[in-house]
This record gives C-alpha cells, structure tokens and sequence, in this order.
C-alpha cells in the first residue's frame, strides 16, 4: 500500500469482532512503532501489552473510575464497560518525561506521537483496526492508570489504544482542504 492511499484510507475503528489478535501482529505493531522519528534518538517510549487477564484489571479500574465519574448515569457506564469488554486488547503508549528539561520532554511526547500515527497506519494494513484515546475509558489522565501499569514517575501516558479486528466499515471522515489552513509566505 503506498503511503498517500494508506492515510487516506485509515479510520478510527471502535467496534472489533470477538477474536483475539495474534502475538505476533502485536509485535508487528510494536516494530513499526519503534521506527518513528524521535529527536536525538532517545527512543522516548514504553508500550504496555494489555490482554487476558490484565486486559480484566484494566477493565475493574475503568468501571471505578465511571462509577466514579458519571453517578447518575447507569446506562452511560454500562455502554462504556461494554465497549472495554468488546476490544480484545489495549495498548498504552508513555513518553519519557525529564525531570527540568521541559523542551526535551515535550519533544519526548511528539516522538510518541509519531510511534502512535505509525501503529495506526500499520494495524490498517494488517487487517486490524485502531482507536488512540484520550478521552474517558482510555484512563489517560487517570492517576490509576499509571499504578496498574507499575510505570516509573517519568512516564506520562500518551494514549491508550484500543485494537481488533474491525467489525464493519468505518464511514469516511471528511477534512476540510489543506489550502484553508495553510498560509504560503
Ligand atoms: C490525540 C487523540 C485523541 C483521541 N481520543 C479519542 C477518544 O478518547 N475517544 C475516541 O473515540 N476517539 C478518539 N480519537 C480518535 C478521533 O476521534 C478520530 O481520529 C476522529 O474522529 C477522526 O476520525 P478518523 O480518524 O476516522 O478520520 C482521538 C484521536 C487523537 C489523535
């Protein structure tokens, strides 16, 4: 697949079927992430494997953190744990933080990024579909997260990505034309 079609045909996929997704499609994923640009090579970034039985300890601590955060919204909380349990497997991307080097680090965010964009792209061409989150179950900016990872203090989470198999196609999404958010000088 060439690189133009590729971005133009990758989608945020969020329903998967129940199959699992294979170990070694998961080291695919990895491989072409670690290939990302990354500023002085610092390779700035851990992934956490998420599946089987770890794949239920993520899932008690995003049911804490809904019952925590929608009280009165039963039914908000059971479609949010059922979309957990319908994704065979989550990956969380850190970026290396250095303490008192602000620049550094956010360059260490960038990178991840980067590593991220190029897991999306590869899961397209291996028959898989992704989501990156950041948003509520993706637990990115919940301090729980981090503790059930086990991950140093350096570490921020990045995303949480959500994988499988797609289970339909995803409707395209339109952008608006890079002419209007570009300025020639
Ligand atoms: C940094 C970032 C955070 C995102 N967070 C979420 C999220 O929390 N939940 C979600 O459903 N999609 C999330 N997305 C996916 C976007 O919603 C999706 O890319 C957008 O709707 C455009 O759809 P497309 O990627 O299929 O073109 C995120 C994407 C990015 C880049």
């Amino acid at each position: 697949m060439f690189v133009r079609q590729a971005l133009q045909e990758r989608r945020a996929v969020r329903n998967y079927l129940p199959k699992e997704v294979e170990t070694e499609k998961i080291e695919a994923l990895l491989d072409c992430a670690v290939l990302a640009p990354n500023d002085r090579l610092r390779q700035p970034w851990h992934f956490y494997v998420i599946r089987g039985e770890a794949k239920e300890r993520f899932e008690a601590i995003a049911k804490q953190f809904l019952l925590e955060r929608f009280p009165t919204k039963p039914h908000l909380v059971a479609e949010s744990l059922a979309v957990l349990e319908k994704t065979p497997l989550f990956i969380v991307a850190t970026a290396d933080i250095i303490p008192g080097d602000e620049a550094s680090s956010e360059d260490n965010e960038y990178a991840v990024c980067c590593a991220i964009h190029s897991m999306w792209l590869a899961a397209k061409e291996l028959g898989l579909g992704m989501v990156w989150r950041t948003r509520g179950v993706g637990l990115v900016r919940d301090e729980r997260l981090m503790t059930f990872l086990g991950s140093p203090e350096n570490q921020k989470v990045v995303g949480t990505l959500f994988i499988g198999y797609p289970e339909a196609d995803v409707p395209t999404t339109t952008r608006a034309e890079a002419a209007s958010k570009t300025t020639w000088l």
